[in-house]
Protein backbone atom coordinates (compact mmCIF):
# COMPACT_ATOMS: atom_id res chain seq x y z
CA UNK A 1 0.00 0.00 0.00
CA UNK A 2 1.43 3.19 -0.27
CA UNK A 3 0.82 6.27 1.70
CA UNK A 4 1.21 10.01 1.95
CA UNK A 5 2.21 11.23 5.29
CA UNK A 6 3.69 8.12 6.88
CA UNK A 7 6.72 6.23 5.58
CA UNK A 8 6.48 2.13 6.32
CA UNK A 9 9.20 -0.23 5.53
CA UNK A 10 10.41 -3.20 7.50
CA UNK A 11 13.68 -4.34 9.29
CA UNK A 12 15.21 -8.09 9.04
CA UNK A 13 11.94 -9.01 7.72
CA UNK A 14 10.25 -9.13 11.34
CA UNK A 15 10.37 -5.34 12.44
CA UNK A 16 7.83 -3.28 10.92
CA UNK A 17 8.86 0.86 10.67
CA UNK A 18 6.63 3.68 10.57
CA UNK A 19 7.75 7.43 10.25
CA UNK A 20 5.50 10.29 10.49
CA UNK A 21 6.20 12.06 7.17
CA UNK A 22 4.34 15.43 7.62
CA UNK A 23 7.45 17.34 8.05
CA UNK A 24 5.88 20.76 6.69
CA UNK A 25 3.42 20.35 9.21
CA UNK A 26 6.20 19.36 12.20
CA UNK A 27 3.87 15.94 11.86
CA UNK A 28 1.19 17.33 12.95
CA UNK A 29 -1.91 14.87 13.12
CA UNK A 30 -4.58 15.13 10.76
CA UNK A 31 -7.35 12.79 9.61
CA UNK A 32 -5.46 11.36 6.51
CA UNK A 33 -2.41 10.38 8.40
CA UNK A 34 -3.89 9.17 11.52
CA UNK A 35 -6.01 6.71 8.94
CA UNK A 36 -2.86 5.95 7.57
CA UNK A 37 -1.28 4.57 10.95
CA UNK A 38 -4.10 2.84 11.71
CA UNK A 39 -3.88 0.65 8.71
CA UNK A 40 -0.20 0.88 8.73
CA UNK A 41 -0.57 -0.85 12.34
CA UNK A 42 -3.29 -2.89 11.57
CA UNK A 43 -1.42 -4.42 8.23
CA UNK A 44 1.79 -5.14 10.71
CA UNK A 45 0.06 -5.98 13.29
CA UNK A 46 -1.83 -8.79 10.74
CA UNK A 47 1.63 -9.97 9.40
CA UNK A 48 2.90 -13.44 11.04
CA UNK A 49 6.78 -11.95 10.15
CA UNK A 50 6.56 -8.62 12.44
CA UNK A 51 7.47 -9.49 15.82
CA UNK A 52 7.44 -6.48 16.72
CA UNK A 53 6.47 -2.01 15.71
CA UNK A 54 8.35 1.06 15.70
CA UNK A 55 6.68 4.31 15.37
CA UNK A 56 8.91 7.55 15.26
CA UNK A 57 9.21 10.91 13.18
CA UNK A 58 11.72 12.97 12.61
CA UNK A 59 14.89 14.91 14.49
CA UNK A 60 12.85 17.96 14.91
CA UNK A 61 9.66 16.45 15.44
CA UNK A 62 8.00 13.28 16.36
CA UNK A 63 4.90 14.70 16.23
CA UNK A 64 3.81 18.94 17.46
CA UNK A 65 0.18 17.50 18.04
CA UNK A 66 -3.18 17.51 16.32
CA UNK A 67 -3.31 19.71 13.41
CA UNK A 68 -4.67 22.81 14.79
CA UNK A 69 -4.65 24.42 10.99
CA UNK A 70 -7.54 21.25 10.40
CA UNK A 71 -9.23 21.75 13.63
CA UNK A 72 -9.54 25.66 13.98
CA UNK A 73 -12.76 26.11 12.11
CA UNK A 74 -14.49 23.18 13.92
CA UNK A 75 -17.97 23.74 15.93
CA UNK A 76 -18.53 21.73 19.01
CA UNK A 77 -21.26 20.09 17.08
CA UNK A 78 -18.73 19.10 14.45
CA UNK A 79 -16.81 17.69 17.00
CA UNK A 80 -19.26 15.89 18.81
CA UNK A 81 -21.56 14.46 16.33
CA UNK A 82 -18.75 13.72 13.79
CA UNK A 83 -16.61 12.42 16.99
CA UNK A 84 -13.87 14.76 15.14
CA UNK A 85 -10.36 14.77 15.27
CA UNK A 86 -9.24 11.98 17.28
CA UNK A 87 -11.90 9.40 16.43
CA UNK A 88 -9.60 7.44 14.28
CA UNK A 89 -6.52 7.48 16.93
CA UNK A 90 -7.36 4.51 19.04
CA UNK A 91 -6.64 2.37 16.09
CA UNK A 92 -3.14 1.91 18.12
CA UNK A 93 -4.68 0.51 21.40
CA UNK A 94 -5.93 -2.74 19.51
CA UNK A 95 -2.77 -3.67 18.02
CA UNK A 96 -1.36 -6.44 20.06
CA UNK A 97 2.39 -6.74 19.18
CA UNK A 98 4.31 -4.45 20.62
CA UNK A 99 4.55 -0.89 19.31
CA UNK A 100 7.90 0.84 20.13
CA UNK A 101 7.85 4.82 20.29
CA UNK A 102 11.35 6.19 18.66
CA UNK A 103 10.61 9.74 19.68
CA UNK A 104 13.25 12.71 18.85
CA UNK A 105 11.88 16.33 18.79
CA UNK A 106 8.69 17.78 19.91
CA UNK A 107 6.60 15.60 20.80
CA UNK A 108 3.83 17.84 22.04
CA UNK A 109 -0.05 17.76 22.55
CA UNK A 110 -1.32 14.57 20.58
CA UNK A 111 2.51 13.92 19.31
CA UNK A 112 2.97 13.58 23.82
CA UNK A 113 -0.54 11.70 23.36
CA UNK A 114 0.43 9.48 20.62
CA UNK A 115 3.93 8.70 21.98
CA UNK A 116 2.08 7.61 25.22
CA UNK A 117 -0.21 5.20 23.94
CA UNK A 118 2.67 3.01 22.31
CA UNK A 119 4.11 0.54 24.40
CA UNK A 120 7.52 2.10 25.88
CA UNK A 121 9.23 5.37 24.53
CA UNK A 122 13.33 4.98 24.03
CA UNK A 123 13.89 9.00 23.36
CA UNK A 124 16.95 10.56 21.64
CA UNK A 125 18.23 13.30 24.07
CA UNK A 126 16.84 16.53 22.26
CA UNK A 127 13.32 14.94 22.91
CA UNK A 128 10.86 17.55 24.15
CA UNK A 129 7.22 16.67 25.92
CA UNK A 130 4.53 18.66 26.53
CA UNK A 131 0.56 19.02 26.18
CA UNK A 132 0.36 22.65 25.84
CA UNK A 133 -3.13 22.80 24.74
CA UNK A 134 -4.26 25.03 26.96
CA UNK A 135 -2.28 27.57 25.03
CA UNK A 136 -4.75 27.35 22.32
CA UNK A 137 -7.92 27.41 24.47
CA UNK A 138 -8.17 23.61 25.15
CA UNK A 139 -7.32 20.73 27.05
CA UNK A 140 -5.60 17.56 25.70
CA UNK A 141 -8.33 15.25 23.65
CA UNK A 142 -6.38 12.15 23.15
CA UNK A 143 -5.70 10.60 26.59
CA UNK A 144 -3.31 13.20 27.89
CA UNK A 145 -5.18 13.99 31.09
CA UNK A 146 -5.29 10.20 31.67
CA UNK A 147 -2.08 8.87 31.01
CA UNK A 148 0.32 11.58 31.73
CA UNK A 149 -0.69 11.40 35.46
CA UNK A 150 -0.44 7.43 34.83
CA UNK A 151 3.22 7.68 33.58
CA UNK A 152 4.81 10.88 35.56
CA UNK A 153 2.09 11.55 38.53
CA UNK A 154 -0.71 14.04 39.53
CA UNK A 155 2.40 17.23 40.40
CA UNK A 156 4.19 16.60 36.79
CA UNK A 157 1.01 16.27 34.62
CA UNK A 158 -1.04 19.21 36.15
CA UNK A 159 2.25 21.34 36.09
CA UNK A 160 2.70 20.41 32.22
CA UNK A 161 -1.44 20.78 31.63
CA UNK A 162 -1.75 23.56 33.19
CA UNK A 163 1.47 25.56 32.62
CA UNK A 164 1.92 24.39 29.32
CA UNK A 165 5.46 23.37 29.96
CA UNK A 166 7.59 21.39 28.31
CA UNK A 167 9.71 18.25 29.37
CA UNK A 168 13.06 17.51 28.17
CA UNK A 169 14.42 13.63 27.88
CA UNK A 170 16.05 13.97 30.57
CA UNK A 171 13.35 14.68 33.10
CA UNK A 172 10.66 12.42 30.93
CA UNK A 173 13.14 9.18 32.05
CA UNK A 174 13.76 10.86 35.83
CA UNK A 175 9.89 10.76 35.88
CA UNK A 176 8.62 7.48 34.31
CA UNK A 177 7.40 8.58 31.04
CA UNK A 178 10.53 7.23 28.90
CA UNK A 179 12.31 4.04 29.53
CA UNK A 180 15.87 5.15 28.20
CA UNK A 181 17.47 8.14 26.56
CA UNK A 182 20.29 8.25 23.70
CA UNK A 183 21.82 10.63 21.39
CA UNK A 184 19.78 10.98 18.89
CA UNK A 185 22.02 10.05 16.41
CA UNK A 186 21.63 6.46 18.14
CA UNK A 187 18.22 6.76 18.73
CA UNK A 188 17.26 4.41 15.37
CA UNK A 189 19.44 1.71 16.45
CA UNK A 190 18.35 1.66 20.20
CA UNK A 191 14.78 0.86 18.90
CA UNK A 192 15.97 -1.32 16.63
CA UNK A 193 17.91 -3.24 18.86
CA UNK A 194 15.53 -3.52 21.13
CA UNK A 195 12.89 -4.34 18.41
CA UNK A 196 14.63 -7.09 17.63
CA UNK A 197 15.14 -8.80 20.86
CA UNK A 198 11.52 -8.39 21.07
CA UNK A 199 10.93 -10.14 17.92
CA UNK A 200 13.44 -13.14 18.91
CA UNK A 201 11.40 -14.03 21.83
CA UNK A 202 8.11 -15.94 21.14
CA UNK A 203 4.77 -14.15 19.33
CA UNK A 204 2.70 -15.34 22.02
CA UNK A 205 4.26 -14.55 25.25
CA UNK A 206 4.94 -11.33 24.01
CA UNK A 207 1.38 -10.90 23.50
CA UNK A 208 0.81 -11.92 26.50
CA UNK A 209 2.95 -9.76 28.72
CA UNK A 210 1.88 -6.53 26.23
CA UNK A 211 -1.71 -7.93 27.59
CA UNK A 212 -1.14 -8.09 31.43
CA UNK A 213 0.87 -5.24 31.75
CA UNK A 214 -1.63 -3.22 29.99
CA UNK A 215 -4.06 -4.54 32.44
CA UNK A 216 -2.42 -3.23 35.21
CA UNK A 217 -4.22 0.38 34.28
CA UNK A 218 -7.55 -0.92 33.69
CA UNK A 219 -7.99 -3.24 36.71
CA UNK A 220 -7.24 -3.26 40.75
CA UNK A 221 -4.32 -5.09 41.64
CA UNK A 222 -5.78 -8.39 42.83
CA UNK A 223 -7.80 -8.74 39.35
CA UNK A 224 -4.79 -7.73 37.43
CA UNK A 225 -2.70 -10.71 39.63
CA UNK A 226 -5.11 -12.95 38.60
CA UNK A 227 -5.40 -12.09 35.15
CA UNK A 228 -1.79 -12.56 34.69
CA UNK A 229 -1.88 -16.19 36.81
CA UNK A 230 -3.90 -16.92 34.11
CA UNK A 231 -1.98 -15.90 30.81
CA UNK A 232 0.90 -17.41 32.74
CA UNK A 233 -0.70 -20.91 33.47
CA UNK A 234 -1.75 -20.68 29.87
CA UNK A 235 1.25 -20.26 28.13
CA UNK A 236 2.30 -23.88 29.04
CA UNK A 237 0.01 -24.98 26.56
CA UNK A 238 2.19 -23.29 23.71
CA UNK A 239 5.02 -25.41 22.15
CA UNK A 240 7.29 -21.92 22.71
CA UNK A 241 6.88 -22.84 27.28
CA UNK A 242 8.59 -26.00 26.17
CA UNK A 243 11.25 -25.12 23.80
CA UNK A 244 12.33 -22.25 25.74
CA UNK A 245 12.17 -24.28 28.97
CA UNK A 246 14.27 -27.40 27.73
CA UNK A 247 16.71 -24.64 25.51
CA UNK A 248 17.45 -22.92 29.07
CA UNK A 249 17.94 -26.87 30.65
CA UNK A 250 20.45 -28.11 27.78
CA UNK A 251 22.51 -24.43 27.45
CA UNK A 252 21.30 -23.57 23.45
CA UNK A 253 19.46 -20.82 22.18
CA UNK A 254 15.66 -21.68 21.54
CA UNK A 255 14.09 -21.71 18.11
CA UNK A 256 10.47 -20.20 18.89
CA UNK A 257 7.89 -21.42 16.63
CA UNK A 258 5.35 -18.77 17.85
CA UNK A 259 3.07 -21.71 18.25
N1 LIG B 1 -0.83 21.91 13.75
C1 LIG B 1 -0.65 22.45 12.54
N2 LIG B 1 0.53 22.97 12.13
C2 LIG B 1 1.55 22.97 12.99
C3 LIG B 1 1.43 22.43 14.28
C4 LIG B 1 0.18 21.86 14.65
N3 LIG B 1 -0.03 21.27 15.85
N4 LIG B 1 2.61 22.57 14.93
C5 LIG B 1 3.45 23.18 14.07
N5 LIG B 1 2.80 23.42 12.89
C6 LIG B 1 3.34 24.09 11.71
C7 LIG B 1 3.46 25.58 11.90
O1 LIG B 1 2.22 26.22 11.68
C8 LIG B 1 4.52 25.92 10.89
O2 LIG B 1 3.90 25.95 9.61
P1 LIG B 1 4.28 27.16 8.56
O3 LIG B 1 5.75 26.97 8.31
O4 LIG B 1 3.43 26.87 7.40
O5 LIG B 1 3.99 28.43 9.27
C9 LIG B 1 5.44 24.71 10.89
O6 LIG B 1 4.67 23.65 11.49
C10 LIG B 1 6.67 24.91 11.74
O7 LIG B 1 6.27 25.36 13.03
P2 LIG B 1 6.86 26.67 13.72
O8 LIG B 1 7.25 27.68 12.69
O9 LIG B 1 5.88 27.09 14.75
O10 LIG B 1 8.19 26.06 14.37
P3 LIG B 1 8.89 26.53 15.73
O11 LIG B 1 10.18 25.75 15.77
O12 LIG B 1 8.96 27.99 15.83
O13 LIG B 1 7.93 26.02 16.90
C11 LIG B 1 6.53 24.41 18.03
C12 LIG B 1 7.71 24.63 17.07
C13 LIG B 1 6.91 24.88 19.43
C14 LIG B 1 6.26 22.91 18.03
C15 LIG B 1 5.29 25.20 17.55
O14 LIG B 1 5.09 24.89 16.16
C16 LIG B 1 4.03 24.90 18.27
O15 LIG B 1 3.83 25.38 19.37
N6 LIG B 1 3.14 24.06 17.67
C17 LIG B 1 1.85 23.77 18.21
C18 LIG B 1 1.94 22.81 19.39
C19 LIG B 1 0.57 22.55 19.97
O16 LIG B 1 -0.11 23.44 20.43
N7 LIG B 1 0.15 21.27 19.96
C20 LIG B 1 -1.12 20.88 20.48
C21 LIG B 1 -2.13 20.85 19.38
S1 LIG B 1 -3.78 20.57 19.98
C22 LIG B 1 -3.88 18.90 20.26
O17 LIG B 1 -2.94 18.17 20.04
C23 LIG B 1 -5.20 18.41 20.74
C24 LIG B 1 -5.19 17.01 21.22
O18 LIG B 1 -4.84 16.76 22.37
C25 LIG B 1 -5.61 15.92 20.39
Amino acid sequence: MSYENIEVRTEAGKVGIITLNRPKALNALNDALMTELGQALKAFDADDAIGCIILTGSERAFAAGADISAMAKYSFIDTYKGDYITRNWETIRSIRKPVIGAVAGFALGGGCELAMMCDFIIAADNAKFGQPEIKIGVIPGAGGTQRLPRAVGKSKAMDMALTARMMDAAEAERAGLVSRVVPFEKLADEALGAALIIAGFSQIAVMAAKESVNRAFESGLSDGVMFERRLFHALFATQDQKEGMDAFLTKRQPDFKNA
